[in-house]
This record gives C-alpha cells, sequence and structure tokens, in this order.
C-alpha cells in the first residue's frame, strides 16, 4: 500500500484522489494537484543512507533523481525508466559572480543531464507512471527541452510519444534530438501556448499520457534536485536560489523539495526562491509586481492573473504567456519570501557570454539567473545559487549571433555583445603567428 496520494491545492478545495488516478488537475474545481505522504518520514539516517548509495551499482542509485526514493511516490518494486539523471554538478563561478558584484557564487548545472536539460529529473518520474499506468502514448507541449527529454525517456520506456511544438521556434538542437529518439514531432503555428491547449484537449483520451509540468509527477522528480543540491552543499542550503521562469513548474518543484526537506528536519531554512522571466514573457512577474505586500496572503490575489497574449523573447525556452503551474511557483515564492524579477534581451545575451567565459556555458534561458542576481540587492554575506536549466549546445544559432554581433531582439533591436568573441578570418599561415603573438 502506498502511503501517498494526490491532493488539489486550492484552499478552498482541497480534494484528495488515490495515485493512480490518471488526473492532471482537480476534477472538482480545475486546481493544479500536489502528491502529498500520509506519514512522517523517519529522516535520521537518511543523510547516511543516501551518501552510502552514491558507491552503489543499483540502477535507481546511479539516479540523482531516484537516490532520494524515501521522498518519491513510488513502492520498491516499481520498475523505473532512468537515463541516470541528476548528479549535476555545483560550479564556483568566479567570473560570473565579478560579474554580479558577489564575491561568490555557485551554478548548478542542470544541462549536464542525459538529454542536455532540467527536464529529464522530472521526466523519469512522469514517464515511470505513464508505464505503471499502462498508458498507450506519451505526450507533450514544448519549446524543445521537454520534448527531447520526454523523446529520449518514452524510448527507453518503449511508449509511443508525440509531442507538440510551435512551429519555426525550437532550437535545431532540440528538435533534432526530439527525432532522433523516434517522437511524432507536430509542429503547430501559433505559441507554446497554444500548443498547451491543444494537448490539454488531447489528454482527455485515456490513452494518452500528458507528462509536461502540471502533471504531478513532473515535479516530484524535480523536486530531488533541492535535496541533491542540500547535500553539495552539506545541508547548508543558500540564502538565495535563483531560477528561470517559463510555465513555472521548475520552481514549483523547488520550492516544494525545500519544503518537504525542512519539514522533515534536513535543513533547518530555505532559500529565497527567485524567479527570473524574460522582460517580454513576464506574466508572473506582472502579477508579482502588481501584488503590495500584504495583498500576497489574501486568496482573491489570485483572480489578478493575466496571461501575456504575444510572449517575446530569443530565450525561447521560456517564450511563454500562460503558465500552468504559476500558483504552485507564487507559494513557492511567498512562503519563501523570494521575488520576481525581469531581465532584457540584451542582459540576458551579456550574461550568457559571461557563464561561458566561467568555462560552463549554458543555453539563454538558463542565463536569466545570472541577470537577474546582478539586478537584485544581496549582502556581501548572503551565499548564491543559480539553477542554470539547459547545456550551451541548446542553441547554438543564438551563441553564433552573438560573438558574430548579428544577434537581433524580437524587437527588432540589435543586440550589441559586449563579450563578443568573433571568429578571426585568415588569409595566411604568417598572419596566424601574427595574431598569437597579440592575444
Ligand atoms: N530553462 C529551460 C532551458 C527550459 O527549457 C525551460 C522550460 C525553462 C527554463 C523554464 O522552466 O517552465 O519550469 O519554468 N522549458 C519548457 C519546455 C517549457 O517545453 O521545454 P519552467
Amino acid at each position: 500500500m502506498t502511503n501517498y496520494y494526490q491532493r488539489c491545492i486550492a484552499a478552498h478545495c482541497r480534494a484528495e484522489f488515490d495515485l493512480d488516478a490518471r488526473l492532471y488537475v482537480c476534477s472538482r474545481c480545475g486546481g493544479l494537484l500536489d502528491i502529498e505522504r500520509r506519514e512522517e518520514i523517519d529522516s535520521s539516517t537518511l543523510r547516511e543512507i543516501w551518501q552510502q548509495r552514491r558507491s552503489s551499482l543499483d540502477p535507481r542509485d546511479r539516479s540523482g533523481v531516484w537516490r532520494f526514493r524515501e521522498f518519491l511516490p513510488f513502492t520498491d518494486d516499481t520498475q523505473i525508466v532512468s537515463l541516470g539523471e541528476g548528479n549535476t554538478p555545483l560550479y564556483d563561478a568566479p567570473r560570473s559572480a565579478d560579474y554580479c558584484r558577489l564575491p561568490q557564487l555557485k551554478l548548478k548545472h542542470q544541462g549536464c543531464n542525459p538529454t542536455g536539460s532540467f527536464k529529464d529529473t522530472g521526466m523519469t518520474a512522469a514517464v515511470t507512471q505513464a508505464r505503471k499506468l499502462g498508458a498507450r502514448l506519451v505526450v507533450c507541449a514544448s519549446t524543445g527541452n521537454t520534448a527531447a527529454s520526454l523523446a529520449a525517456y518514452a524510448a527507453r520506456a518503449d511508449l509511443l510519444c508525440a509531442i507538440v511544438v510551435p512551429s519555426g521556434h525550437v532550437s535545431h538542437a532540440k528538435l533534432a534530438q526530439a527525432l532522433d529518439y523516434g517522437a511524432k514531432v507536430l509542429e503547430v503555428d501559433g505559441n507554446f501556448d497554444t500548443c498547451m491547449n491543444l494537448i490539454r484537449e488531447l489528454a482527455e483520451d485515456e490513452s494518452v499520457y500528458l507528462v509536461n509540468s502540471i502533471n504531478p509527477f513532473r515535479i516530484e522528480g524535480q523536486k530531488t534536485v533541492a535535496f541533491e543540491l542540500a547535500e553539495q552543499l552539506e545541508w547548508q542550503v543558500p540564502d538565495h536560489l535563483v531560477v528561470p521562469g517559463g510555465n513555472l513548474g521548475n520552481s514549483s518543484a523547488f520550492g516544494k523539495g525545500f519544503r518537504e526537506l525542512m519539514e522533515s528536519g534536513l535543513i533547518d531554512r530555505q532559500p529565497k526562491i527567485t524567479v527570473v522571466q524574460a522582460e517580454g514573457a513576464a506574466p508572473f512577474a506582472r502579477f508579482y509586481n502588481g501584488t503590495s505586500q500584504e495583498g500576497r496572503l489574501a486568496p482573491a490575489v489570485l483572480d489578478t492573473f493575466e496571461n501575456e497574449e504575444h510572449p517575446q523573447t530569443l530565450a525561447s525556452a521560456i517564450k511563454i504567456g500562460a503558465p500552468v503551474s504559476w500558483q504552485k511557483a507564487w507559494r513557492a515564492v511567498r512562503e519563501t519570501s523570494g521575488s520576481v524579477i525581469t531581465v532584457t534581451e540584451q542582459e540576458i545575451a551579456d550574461a550568457k557570454a559571461i557563464i561561458g567565459r566561467d568555462g560552463i556555458g549554458c543555453e539563454p534561458a538558463s542565463a536569466t539567473t545570472v541577470a537577474g542576481i546582478r539586478k537584485l540587492r544581496i549582502k556581501e554575506n548572503e551565499t548564491v545559487v543559480a539553477v542554470l536549466t539547459g547545456h550551451v549546445l541548446k542553441d547554438t544559432d543564438y551563441v553564433i549571433n552573438y560573438h558574430s554581433q548579428t544577434l537581433i531582439a524580437p524587437d527588432g533591436i540589435h543586440l550589441a555583445g559586449k563579450f563578443a568573441n568573433a571568429p578571426i578570418r585568415i588569409q595566411s599561415v604568417k598572419s596566424v603567428a601574427d595574431i598569437l603573438k597579440q592575444i
């Protein structure tokens, strides 16, 4: 018997459902669902157990998600679908720190997952649940990374997979991954939000399983990144955790992860969670700015959220105007006294180049974090971790355009690369020698 169940997050509803009820939102009120536990976990020996698993060869222990399985809603005999996700590095980033005028900055690089983005940590749980439910076909709407991740995990699980993407708005690398892993790729005229609406209608068919982050099992997998991060910091959580915001599943998952760690006594405080959005795709930031300090606790505030009809940003991963998980992300920001801020296209582009100069690299959406930290008021003795969500190779057109000074923002403005590093056309061997002397 499982100890877990699904519960509606709406304060006026709180309806409860079985773990295996195939729902994405509450069937009573339409609210988002959380996965909750009935009994407390005895956490007294967990740190040691998790540490010991690092040297085990069991595939569940090799995964940075399933290593923390005491907090996952699956029984011990579950056949997991894993690609060895998680176990991502936490880097010191001195150049990025300097750029943010901080003595120190750490970057948790979720782009080092098997398909190059943080989505894998959630997908392993969602596709495991899909198989458990006997789904025939797994589906998602995506700006590219969810698609690549789902395609890979579906292939591992031998499930049919279809993804719906906005035509012409997904980077070639992400599209290439999804095709290579054998997913049916359906390109739709419109943006991510159009795709999301479409896929939610399709998922009403019982044999289809939707694995966007509205699916609470995705959030369960992703929340373990908070566990891994806390462990990497020897259970001393940072003062600030900064994440990019698109559909707002990631910030929701960090909020849940840190809350559960705190409730079980594994940490004694939570980091302030700050969500950073691109200025042209920032419905969550607008909502945050429109609420007063006191208003944030009032239930009525939830009715004032407005979608962005025409989201615009070159950070295509987060070009989203109707984020499905905003209420969970709101809870994470509010509970941790965090904030929601925006950054410009120029700020994203320059921050991305600086992260590259640390020898780390990331995709544009991830660089919103460093761009945002530069704007946050952080005290000198406070510690900060930024979450890089995707790999630098996810969007090489953007990188080449930046360094060649040909990057154009959606509003037609040329983004001058302050840290551009253009390739040099060579005429003769002698000129190579001359250039090398001048470096
Ligand atoms: N960073 C990257 C690289 C992403 O791919 C995404 C989302 C985000 C940040 C935002 O995360 O949605 O949890 O707030 N990409 C989704 C996709 C929407 O379809 O791949 P979020």
